[in-house]
């Protein structure tokens, strides 16, 4: 891992069963709604070959550096824009991008590796790690609030509940009070220092597997970026972003997201539920189905990316329109 100068090095997660997903060559239309380094877009376009193009999202200006440098390579096939996912259908109408069917703009493919990403926790200025001194931040993009301001928003009680139910923090309404107190009393200027107040709050007796501050850190992060309220909004849009055969594959780092996607999967894949009694005339054929049920890594990929350990691969695909 590379220290400030940020870290895209590493192997995009999944790489092998997303690569599998992405169908024959030829004229081919991609969106990657978390472009980080490039490293999924550039193993796509490489596989697609000459005539794919890519559209690449992120809400973060240094990802967008990154991957613009990297995608120079392919020139025109590629498309870098600053945004956050849950803007994709907009800035795919708005530009035009794909094919039009039906009325709108639709792709072949969709990509999403939500989460944050290594370069991102691995710069300590970004906030995101409780390892390092850093600023409490925690915001992917640069608009928002940071996490210092929804601490210091936020009631015990409400924190509390942005611990519970993000982080599944124990004791949370106990963390939740410690942290304000020790913004309020200068005591948290930094990730380290709130870190050791949210330790001191639980006690550094009890026999963990991680650090006190790992859950606590994870719920202040995804309430920052609105995380789950970003994929909802993916979520919703995906289906009609899809052109016939395309696929929209979706790879998740914790259980709350991956519930989410494997539930609206699941409607989408299972066709148009009729009222009781009504009799059921030809199929009840779905407009998508499953094209990756939840895979994990490989042991190999666990052991050679720390971030993959957790990391869960789910795709549909369009089969027919308005089934
Ligand atoms: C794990 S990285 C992606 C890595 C990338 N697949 C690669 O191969 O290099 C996740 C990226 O998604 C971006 N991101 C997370 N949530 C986002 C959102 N709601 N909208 C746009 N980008 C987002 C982060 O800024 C980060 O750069």
């Amino acid at each position: 891992m590379t220290e400030a100068g940020g870290n895209f090095s590493h192997r995009p997660v999944l790489l092998d069963e997303v690569l599998g997903l992405t169908g024959s060559a030829g004229e081919r239309y991609w969106v990657d709604c978390t472009l980080g380094g490039a490293g999924h877009a550039m193993a796509i376009l490489e596989l697609a070959g000459d005539q794919a193009r890519l559209l690449g999202l992120d809400r973060d200006d240094a990802a967008i550096a990154a991957a613009s440098a990297r995608l120079a390579a392919v020139g025109d096939r590629a498309i870098v824009v600053r945004s956050r996912f849950s803007q994709v259908d907009e800035v795919v109408q708005e530009r035009q991008y794909g094919r039009l069917v039906r009325g709108r703009y639709r792709v072949d493919g969709l990509i999403a590796d939500i989460g944050v990403s290594s370069e991102q926790i691995d710069r300590a200025e970004r906030g995101f790690s409780y390892g390092r001194p850093g600023p409490l931040d925690m915001r992917m993009g640069s608009e928002g609030e940071t996490a210092r301001e929804l601490i210091e928003r936020l009631s015990v009680n409400d924190l509390a509940t942005v611990l519970w139910r993000y982080g599944e923090v124990p004791r949370a309404v106990r963390v939740a009070a410690a942290m304000k107190e020790a913004l309020a009393a200068g005591e948290a200027e930094t990730t380290t220092e709130l870190a050791r107040a949210i330790e001191k709050a639980v006690g550094s007796g009890a026999k963990r597997s991680h650090n006190p501050a790992t859950l606590p850190f994870q719920a202040l992060r995804i309430a920052v970026n609105d995380e789950l309220g970003e994929l909802e909004r993916l979520l919703a849009q995906l289906p009609e972003l899809l052109d016939m055969g395309g696929v929209g594959i979706l790879i998740t780092f914790h259980s709350l997201e991956d519930r989410m996607v494997k539930r609206r999967f699941a409607e989408l894949t299972q066709g148009p539920v009729l009222p009781r009694g009504l009799p059921v005339t030809g199929g009840r054929r779905a407009n998508f189905e499953l094209a990756e049920r939840g895979a994990g890594a490989t042991e190999r990929e666990k052991g050679e990316n720390s971030r993959a350990r957790s990391a869960r691969i789910r795709a549909i695909r369009r089969i027919a329109w308005e089934a």
